[in-house]
């Protein structure tokens, strides 16, 4: 717990300076949904596109920031929110670093999302749904974990005998039936950085 002791330092050089000397606006963009619907494939090729046109990014997958700073997570309710918690304020940690962040995680709760979304200033954060079907993920089960959570092998998992909670507004809803994942990382990007106007230079 926080407490009344410790004070916030100011430090000189700020979110701004940071940004501004490379150029971009910090952002978060949150990828939610369920195991093996295309999270971190699309995280994948946005971070390549924004790569691309120099911009300085990260991103956070579930998979890997759990071998290391959340090593000590499972999956039950309170490891989730806490999991949630910690990769958000490790995002908040590098959009003041003046990066942007693309954070791939099932996140299953609005709430735990909602509370990652309250660390952002306004503008700051997008939370994108990669609404892909229970079916068709089970379909694809890319790691034999829906097999496994079927057979009783795998406890709490995610659509089978957790919840995951859909995004009632979310910021971008990709229809991954509708495109691949090259394709719907660029919706993500035409969202992030709009097409100029015509005419407005
Ligand atoms: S979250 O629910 O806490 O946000 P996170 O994105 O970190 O989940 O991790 C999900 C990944 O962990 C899945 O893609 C899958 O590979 C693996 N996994 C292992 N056990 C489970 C489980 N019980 N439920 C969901 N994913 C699991």
């Amino acid at each position: 717990m926080s407490g009344a002791n410790i004070h916030w330092q100011a430090l000189d050089v700020n979110q701004a300076a940071r940004a501004a000397i490379k150029q971009q606006t910090p952002r978060c963009i949150w990828f939610t949904g369920l195991s093996g619907s295309g999270k971190t494939t699309i995280a994948n090729h946005l971070e390549k596109q924004l790569h691309a046109q120099g911009l300085h990014t990260y991103i956070l997958d579930g998979d890997n920031v759990r071998h290391g700073l959340n090593r000590d997570l499972g999956f039950t309710e309170a490891d989730r929110i806490e999991n949630i918690r910690r990769v958000a304020e490790v995002a908040k940690l590098m959009l003041d670093a003046g990066l942007v962040v693309l954070v791939s995680f099932i996140s299953p709760f609005r709430a735990d999302r909602e509370i990652a979304r309250s660390l952002f200033k306004e503008g700051e954060f997008a939370e994108v749904f990669v609404d892909t079907s229970l079916a068709q993920c089970e379909q694809r089960d890319p790691k034999g974990l829906y097999a496994k959570a079927r057979r009783g092998e795998l406890k709490n998992f995610t659509g089978i005998d957790s919840p995951y909670e859909v995004p009632l507004k979310p910021d971008v809803h990709l229809q991954t039936d509708t495109a691949d994942a090259a394709e719907l990382a660029t919706q993500v990007a035409n969202w992030l950085m709009p097409a100029p106007h015509p005419g407005v230079s």
